[in-house]
């Protein structure tokens, strides 16, 4: 890479080859756009350092499912984690292959079970024995055997939100540590399924290494116990990947991150004398960055205590703000030679919820385009139509071409699954 994929010309911000004003020009606002180049940067950063080892990653499809952003993971030979039907259909039509795909998730229906066992997905991550009852009725029924992981919960404290915390005991994710060897046996006893793998899950937007060694101690712990009662476990899936910089964050660079944690399991592996393939389930880390969210300025509104700069993207566009509190950075397309204020970044909606970023020092007027970066992980999938506002357009760009990744959504398409009461 010459250059970063988003960069300045003359104080202007470019996406690889296009001016970010002329994006907004043609296709309006609010427009999410990403980078082919940072997507693919993002995946070689997990992909090189797997090279030559038994590891692969699974794209987690939840932090971006634009079927023009997983066909660039497609492309690349990505394997995909996914958590519904809906996100499968989304691999296969992205030209992705079910036999890369490993299902997670909470809440599987029966419907889900089926269309996932008939497309041959890799393997299920199981998070409790009523799951393990559904797939083994639903995979006789189909006269297959489901390829299963449990999805154990190490009871590690990753350091990150609340709210995307999942590894603690008080979380409702995965199997207690403490029940993970008996439902093994209970897995293993079931006629229907494969126990292929072990599997965990601690958060997300994590920052150090720690956390995830602490938790791939214990899997390994738990593995040899497993073995020990006769069922191998082929395959050991740590979850999500790394946290990003949205801010001051000082994230470990991939690369280290991956080789720390595959030298971890080999090591175990040697002294056991049991080689294990590893999966990885990055979403965040290879799409997050990769993205920005380009909104108008609407108004400027000075208030009694903060000024509002009131845009044309909403909570609705990017969630994160309003239910994480979370922080993007927020700046200017294009410089602009008026005085700097601070203000409040809020959008159209009515809830007071609605902001996008709090105390920005920033010199706009009204009309002023601004990229709201690392937008790319959990934005447009979160969006919503509240205040029936369409969905946000979506374009990709590779170098100087831009492909329209999704149309703007119409108020005619919001209306047109609705009926009003007969005369
Ligand atoms: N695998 C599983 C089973 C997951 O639940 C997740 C994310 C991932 C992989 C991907 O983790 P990542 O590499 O992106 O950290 N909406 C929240 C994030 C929720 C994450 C949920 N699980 C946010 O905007 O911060």
């Amino acid at each position: 890479m010459t250059q970063p994929a988003f960069h300045r010309i003359d104080g202007t911000l470019y996406v690889e080859g296009v001016c970010a004003n002329d994006l907004a020009a043609q296709f309006g606002t609010p427009l999410y756009v990403y980078s082919r180049e940072a997507l693919t940067a993002a995946w070689h950063a997990y992909a090189d350092a797997c090279a030559g080892r038994r590891a692969s990653v699974h794209v987690a499809v939840k932090a971006n499912s634009n079927l023009a952003v997983l066909n660039v993971f497609a492309r690349l030979g990505a394997g995909f984690d996914i958590v519904s039907g809906g996100e499968l259909a989304r691999v296969l039509a992205a030209g992705g292959k079910a036999e890369n795909v490993v299902f997670s998730g909470v809440g599987k229906t029966a419907d889900d079970m089926r269309t996932a066992l008939e497309a041959g997905v890799k393997c299920f991550n199981v998070e409790s024995i009523p799951e393990l009852d559904r797939l083994n009725a639903v995979a006789g029924a189909l006269g297959k055997k489901a390829p299963v992981s449990l999805r154990v919960n190490p009871d590690v404290d990753p350091k990150t939100h609340p709210y995307i915390s999942t590894g603690l005991k008080a979380n409702k994710f995965g199997v207690a540590f403490d029940d993970a060897r008996a439902t093994y046996r209970t897995a293993a006893a079931m006629p229907h399924l494969e126990v292929v793998g072990i599997d965990c899950h601690i958060g997300s937007q994590i920052t150090e290494i720690a956390p995830y060694l602490d938790a791939i101690d214990k899997l390994l712990e738990l593995v040899d116990q497993i073995e020990a009662d006769g069922v191998q476990i082929h395959h050991i899936d740590v979850g999500g990947g790394l946290g990003i910089r949205y801010d001051d964050e000082t994230p470990p660079e991939i690369g280290a991150f991956v080789r720390t944690v595959l030298d971890r399991i080999e090591a175990h592996g040697a002294k056991t004398g049991r080689a294990r393939d590893v999966f990885f389930e990055p979403g965040r880390s290879l799409v997050g960055n990769a993205g920005v969210l380009l909104t108008r300025v609407e108004f400027l509104k000075p208030g009694a205590e903060k000024n509002f700069a009131i845009v044309d993207a909403a909570m609705n566009d990017l969630a994160r703000p309003a239910m994480y509190d979370a922080y993007h950075a927020i700046e200017p397309v294009a410089g602009r030679n008026v005085a700097a204020q601070t203000y409040d970044v809020v959008g159209p909606v009515c809830e007071s919820g609605d902001w996008l970023g709090r105390a920005r020092t920033l010199a706009i007027e009204p009309g002023d385009l601004l990229a709201i970066r690392s937008a790319g992980a959990y934005g447009f999938v979160m969006s919503s139509n509240y205040n029936t506002r369409p969905r946000a357009a979506e374009v990709l760009v590779d170098g100087t071409h831009v492909h329209v990744a999704r149309a703007r959504e119409t108020v005619a398409q919001l209306l047109a699954g609705e009926q009003i009461l007969p005369d």
